[in-house]
C-alpha cells in the first residue's frame, strides 16, 4: 500500500469537513459545491499515483496484475476527468469572484488562484505527455505538478 492512499483519504475527509461547515453557515453555496466537485475530480486522478506506486512496491504477481488491470480500465477517462477538474474549478472561481470580488489580499482567494494555475499547468503537461512527448522528463514533471497541486489544495483548505 502506498502512503498516498492515506494522504488522499485525509485530504478528502478535510474537504468534506470544510464543505459541510461552509454549507452550514452560507445561504449561497453553489460556489462551495463547485469547488468540492472539482476537488473530487482532482483527487480521483491523483489516486492514480497511489495505485502506480503500490504496483511498483507490492509483493505478488497476482496483486500486481489485478491493480494494473484496474488502472488500465480507468485510463481512457483520466484525461477527461483531469480536464473536467480544471473546467469545474474555473466555474468555482467564477462563482467565488461574483460573490466576493477578485481580492488577492484574501488568502482563500490567493491560494485558490495559485492552485488553479498549478492545475492548468498540470492538465497541459498531461496533454503534452499524451500527444507530443511521453518521455520520462515529462512524466516526472506531470507527477511533481500533481504533488504541488496536492500541497496547494491543502493550503487552500487551511484558510
Ligand atoms: C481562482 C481559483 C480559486 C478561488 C478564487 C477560490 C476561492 C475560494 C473561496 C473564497 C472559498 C470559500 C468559499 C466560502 O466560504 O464562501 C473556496 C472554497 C473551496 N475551494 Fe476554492 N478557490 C479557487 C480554486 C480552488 C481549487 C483549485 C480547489 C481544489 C481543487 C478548490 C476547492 C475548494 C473547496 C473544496 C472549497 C470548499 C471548502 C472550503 O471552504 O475550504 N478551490 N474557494
Ligand atoms: C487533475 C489532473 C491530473 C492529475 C492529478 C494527473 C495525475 C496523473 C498520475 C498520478 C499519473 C500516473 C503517474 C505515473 O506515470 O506514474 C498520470 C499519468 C498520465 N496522465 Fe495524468 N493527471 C491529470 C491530468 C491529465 C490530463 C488532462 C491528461 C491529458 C491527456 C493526462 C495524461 C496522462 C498520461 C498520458 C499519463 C500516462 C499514461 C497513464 O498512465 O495513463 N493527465 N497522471
Amino acid at each position: 500500500m502506498s502512503i498516498w492512499f492515506l494522504l488522499n483519504g485525509l485530504l478528502l475527509i478535510w474537504a468534506i469537513w470544510n464543505v459541510a461547515s461552509g454549507v452550514a453557515v452560507h445561504t449561497s453555496y453553489i460556489h462551495i459545491l463547485l469547488g468540492f466537485t472539482g476537488f473530487l475530480f482532482f483527487i480521483f486522478n491523483w489516486t492514480r499515483n497511489a495505485v502506480f506506486s503500490t504496483i511498483r512496491n507490492i509483493e505478488g504477481r497476482q496483486n500486481k496484475i489485478r491493480l494494473a488491470r484496474m488502472s488500465k480500465r480507468i485510463r481512457p477517462y483520466h484525461r477527461w476527468v483531469g480536464t473536467g477538474a480544471f473546467l469545474i474549478i474555473l466555474l468555482h472561481a467564477w462563482a467565488v469572484v461574483a460573490l466576493y470580488g477578485f481580492d488577492l489580499g484574501n488568502m482563500k482567494i490567493l491560494t485558490g488562484f495559485l492552485a488553479s494555475i498549478n492545475l492548468f499547468v498540470l492538465v497541459l503537461s498531461g496533454w503534452y505527455r499524451l500527444l507530443v512527448d511521453p518521455r520520462i522528463r515529462i512524466r516526472k514533471l506531470h507527477i511533481r505538478l500533481g504533488i504541488s497541486m496536492f500541497i496547494l489544495t491543502a493550503v487552500h483548505f487551511l484558510y
